[in-house]
């Protein structure tokens, strides 16, 4: 037995997770899940980042101290991990107080060694990547390669790190990486050649902390009259091993763990380089593997919150019955390493051909034929060709999750799944009788067995409700052709229900509403109210909507109101009920279709602005007086607020 790893980053407290912190924490969870099955000792790990200059200004826009954010954020990750059947053993945040004095400990061996001093910092700074670039790094015009908006000049005092020390034992490392386990220490090998020509090109030090903002760990008992906080990717990367002093993963920064920590390509730099020169110069263990994967585009586009096409897991899971089809899509749609473009349309195809014709038809054709030909249990006496495709595909899915390729794994489980139901239309049971027929039907029932094992760490709950449908319990070990099996299955459910025309039509409606095109903007600037607008300079929005006068606005009657309470509506999990205080106006109750974005206790007590004077509207079985005012189409991105608290009932104008 051997001892398995398995991390992903730790996600800014930005915003809630969306398809890419999904990918990579679904893939951690399979990974973590198969290893789990085969009867490794393994630990999963995930969490949250939450120092840092980006955090502190998010939360600063919001009105919010730093950790109040994070708390929040850090709960929606934790929620929509619950939800997509993550089973991570430990959730770390860099809040953590146990975190913290292990990064404060780390620091102080770094200073041990005599690889920190301090001196003035001069350069380029990403606060959305919370990075420092070279000028030759950046795109034109001193932007960010990764974001695409504008770096910040910094020039202040800082703490560095004697990055520079550590160019050749990084390429040592390396090459003893490849020495001993014949692969490259990143996978993809490409990822590899490009940090290894980035350290031979030459390092500097590292600046290591900020002076100019508050939101950090501090530095401690530093020489300097400056308060200076650790620079936030060290306070994140320790993480990894902060955590293994932890109960959850004690231990496990050891020499016999494969330490493999699984990321996102556009921070293999942080952990390949300024990682391991870190717990080099520290004296201790380096992990065993980085795993870049690739980028997802959403319809051939970077996602964004501006263009409105960021992809929510949690609205696939909740639409599809199950978080499952989207598991099983995105690790099956691109090999891991390589970008990835997710369409929605692709999605509702390989739910219907691969999971529910091909995997959904062939449990539910077998139960269905058994339960037929046979009312009691069904005794083995198999079939040698379904034994030989059953063991290869547990072979093949083995090597390719050794390897790190889900989508390899997926292949081969379909192999089997066609193959079984290309064996049972070519035995035709149905012409059958006796230990004949028998022999197909308990054969085709242990290749489902087998196949509900191996789709197990892909779709935890699909897979236990298929195990469940084979009179099974849950698929706790690595499955192997069981001749002795006797089976007594129960009725067979569709456990992927096809989606037809028409709910398709409505699932795309809803996941991809269209754009507004062109055509439709041209024709409403060349409406005669919008050549009423004098200010002719004035750039309309592709959605913008006619002008209106004054009085139009003036019939709205908009309050500003405190949200005295919270709860989720029963069954609608879009959809929360709110009790608004509007001070001398009563309170009220209202339904928001909020509960994606924000959770119910993260509202009470906030300030928004409010239209008191809407009709009562049924919503979600709740009679609804009134709406709060928010920011986002079509999903909710944020409420509206006040820079300053000003008393409920207070008229908006
Ligand atoms: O970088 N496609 O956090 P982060 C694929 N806090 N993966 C994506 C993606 C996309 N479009 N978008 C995000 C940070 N990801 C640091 C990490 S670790 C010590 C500190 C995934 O919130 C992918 O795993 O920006 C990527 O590396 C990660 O989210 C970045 O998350
Ligand atoms: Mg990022």
């Amino acid at each position: 037995m051997s001892r398995f790893y398995v991390t992903t980053p730790i996600y800014y407290v930005t915003d809630p997770p969306h398809l890419g912190h999904a990918y990579t924490t679904v893939v951690a969870d399979a990974l973590a899940r198969f290893h789990r099955m085969r009867g490794d000792e393994t630990r999963f790990l995930t969490g949250t980042d939450e120092h840092g200059q980006k955090i502190e200004r998010m939360a600063a826009a919001r009105g919010k101290a730093p950790k109040e954010y994070a708390d929040s954020v850090s709960t929606a990750y934790r929620d929509a991990w619950a939800t997509l059947g993550v089973s991570y053993d430990d959730f770390i945040r860099t809040t953590d107080a146990d975190h913290e004095a292990v990064v404060l400990e780390l620091w102080q061996r770094m200073v041990d060694k005599g690889d920190i001093y301090l001196a003035e910092y001069e350069g380029w700074y990403c606060v959305a990547c919370e990075q420092y670039y070279t000028e030759k790094e950046l795109a034109p015009n001193n932007h960010c390669v990764v974001h695409a908006t504008p770096v910040e000049k910094v020039k202040e005092e800082t703490f560095f790190f004697r990055l520079k020390k550590y160019q050749q034992p990084l390429l040592d490392f390396y090459d003893s990486v490849l020495a001993s386990t014949g692969k490259t220490f990143i996978e993809p090998a490409s990822r590899m050649n490009e940090v290894r020509a980035f350290v031979e090109g030459g390092l500097d030090d590292l600046s290591v902390s900020r002076s100019t903002f508050e939101w950090g760990i501090p530095v401690p008992a530093a020489a300097t009259k400056k308060r200076h906080v650790i620079y936030v990717w060290i306070d994140a990367l320790t993480n990894y091993y902060s955590a293994t002093r932890r109960k959850g993963l004690n231990g496990f920064w050891d020499k016999d763990v494969n330490i493999v920590h699984l990321m996102g390509k556009e921070i293999t730099r942080q952990h390949a380089v300024y990682w391991p020169a870190l717990l080099m110069s520290a004296g201790l263990l380096l992990p065993s593997k980085i795993i870049a994967h690739g980028w997802w585009t959403v319809d051939g586009e970077k996602m964004s919150k501006t263009r409105g096409n960021v992809v929510n897991p949690l609205t696939l899971a909740a639409d599809l019955g199950s978080a499952d089809a989207f598991r099983y899509f995105v690790m099956r749609e691109v090999p891991l390493g390589s970008d990835g473009d997710f369409s929605h349309d692709s999605l509702i195809n390989r739910y219907n051909a691969e999971l529910c014709n091909d995997l959904g038809n062939l449990l539910n054709r077998t139960l269905g034929m058994v339960n037929r030909y046979f009312g009691d249990d069904l005794l083995g006496s198999g079939d040698a060709s379904a034994r030989a495709a059953a063991d290869d595909a547990c072979t093949e899915v083995e090597g390719a999750m050794i390897a790190f390729s889900p989508s390899v794994a997926l292949e081969a489980i379909w192999k089997l799944v066609r193959w079984t139901n290309t064996f049972i239309e070519r035995s035709a049971p149905w012409k059958l009788t006796g230990d004949a027929q028998k022999s197909v039907l308990w054969s085709a029932l242990e290749c489902c067995r087998v196949i509900a094992h191996l789709v197990s760490p892909f779709m935890p709950e699909r897979a236990g409700e298929m195990l469940r449908q084979l009179g099974l319990s849950e698929a706790d070990r690595w499955p192997s052709w069981n001749p002795d099996h006797t089976y007594a299955v129960l009725g067979a459910t569709p456990v992927f229900p096809r989606i037809d025309d028409d709910r398709r039509t409505a699932l795309l409606a809803k996941w991809s509403p269209p754009v507004a095109t062109g055509d439709a903007a041209a024709q409403q600037s060349s409406s005669g109210a919008a050549q009423q607008n004098t200010a002719a300079s004035q750039q309309a929005a592709p959605d913008a909507k006619p002008p209106i006068a004054y009085d139009d606005f003036a019939k709205l009657d908009l309050r500003v109101a405190k949200i005295a309470a919270a709860e989720r509506v029963p069954k609608k999990d879009k959809l929360l009920k709110l009790t608004i205080d509007l001070g001398a106006g009563g309170t009220r109750t209202v339904v928001a279709g909020v509960a994606a974005r924000y959770a119910p206790e993260a509202l009470v007590g906030k300030s928004v602005i409010f239209l008191a004077n809407l009709k009562p509207a049924k919503i979600g079985g709740v009679m609804s007086e009134g709406m709060l005012l928010a920011a986002g189409d079509p999903d909710v991105l944020a409420l509206s607020s006040l820079d300053v608290d000003c008393p409920p009932g207070t008229r908006v104008k």
